[in-house]
């Protein structure tokens, strides 16, 4: 059954509590996640969104003991990514020709996924589209993840409909933020926003302020993933206001990897040395290999630098730090300050070319690479202290 959001609107989604990949294996989602899809009773009756293809039969028989399938006005898909629209083949088939808005972009994207010629109704922003007491209104957000995502803001319920910004994949039995832990819904919409949003963060800053700009009274945000944040909404909002803005905290995270724990000892001797020079900083040590690469990637979105580590081996750096490096040129931080370091044994190019990934990245480099030949002696792990006490210095 779905869950009563206001006395006009319904949760009719599918909460998927074993996920644990998304995007294929692109990003973590170690809490479940959630496809939120919602239905408006107005004298017109609006379903916004639907779920992912898998649990596409399962939507629609749970969506037909909520309401006459045949009654739905309107489908509104703000977004046009697979977990999103899925749904929409088989919803289709049992009412074809019930109009679809969307922007022109996603019925393009649409069309390219489901080659299907579906009654598609385009708007732009500011498109509105009455249903009785309340009205739609369209707000396109191109890049907010993709070129065709759209929210849409109910008035009198005063709820922005906002797909996947402000979402978090986290599942809930309980729907509201107010319900949940905030520590894991703040985390999870942070590592949403690092591992998905962050490369548009100047589009995320321009529509932020394109919708403050708007005065809308804004009850409620229902995204298609995690929680609906309805106690004091603003809080993600003025959340994602700060993550836009080449966001950082005083923090250093150092990420390694290592074959035979000379790069680990490396590691732990310039985090030794960041705290002897800086005992405010965050410090914290990551595997490359072993921890989760989209943590990784959101410890990195917190700090105001980073030091990445790897052995060298066949002339380059470890596979774990190959796809971090690829990871961090995708995601476009802004405003961080980087070192490199490395063990090796002959060649030791392993730290120099981490440091010019770094470099292409966008990092500021503050040293050298760091480099240390076979297995650190006393004197090697006293220099790596110096050489963290000087970054510590140098990123103050
Ligand atoms: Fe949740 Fe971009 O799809």
């Amino acid at each position: 059954m779905g869950k009563k959001i206001t006395s006009k609107v319904a949760w009719v989604g599918k909460t998927d509590w074993e996920l644990k990949t998304f995007h294929g294996h692109e990003l973590s989602t170690l809490r479940g996640s959630s496809y939120n899809s919602y239905l408006i009773r107005d004298k017109k009756t609006v379903l916004v969104d639907t779920v992912w293809q898998p649990y596409d039969k399962e939507f629609i028989s749970r969506l037909k003991e909520e309401t006459d399938l045949n009654k739905i006005d309107f489908i509104i898909i703000n977004h046009s990514e697979i977990d999103h629209s899925g749904a929409l083949p088989e919803l289709l088939r049992e009412i074809p020709g019930t109009p679809v808005y969307c922007t022109a972009k996603g019925e393009a994207i649409m069309r390219g996924h489901y080659h299907e010629d579906w009654n598609f109704v385009n708007v732009k922003t500011g498109d509105t589209l009455p249903i009785g007491d309340s009205t739609l209104t369209f707000i396109e957000a191109p890049m907010l993840h993709w070129p065709d995502t759209m929210f849409t803001y109910m008035s009198g319920e005063n709820i922005l409909f906002s797909n996947d910004g402000f979402g978090q994949h986290f599942a809930t039995e309980s729907l509201f933020n107010d319900l949940s832990d905030p520590a894991e819904i703040f985390y999870e919409a942070e590592k949403y926003y690092t591992n998905i949003l962050n490369p548009f963060s100047p589009m995320v800053s321009r529509k932020l302020k394109e919708i403050l700009s708007l005065g809308l009274q804004i009850d409620m945000i229902a995204p298609s993933h995690g929680v609906i944040w309805k106690e004091n909404p603003g809080q993600i909002i003025e959340k994602y206001a700060e993550w836009c803005e080449a966001y950082k905290e005083n923090r250093i995270t150092i990420v390694y990897d290592s074959m035979w724990n000379s790069t680990r000892l490396m590691a732990e001797a310039l985090a030794d040395g960041i705290y002897s020079a800086d005992k405010d900083v965050k410090v914290k040590i990551m595997h490359a290999a072993l921890e989760d690469k989209n943590d990784i990637l959101t410890e990195i979105f917190r700090s105001k630098a980073v030091l990445l580590g790897s052995p060298t081996v066949n002339n380059g750096y470890t596979y774990a730090l190959g796809g971090l490096l690829e990871m961090i040129r995708g995601l476009k931080f802004k405003n961080k300050k980087a070192a490199a370091f490395g063990s090796f044994g002959w060649s030791g190019e392993g730290a120099s070319l981490i440091s010019d990934s770094l470099a292409a990245s966008g990092f500021e480099i503050v040293s050298g690479p760091l480099k240390a030949k076979w297995v650190p002696d006393a004197a090697a792990i006293d220099e790596c202290r110096a050489y963290g006490a000087a970054f510590a210095e140098a990123v103050k």
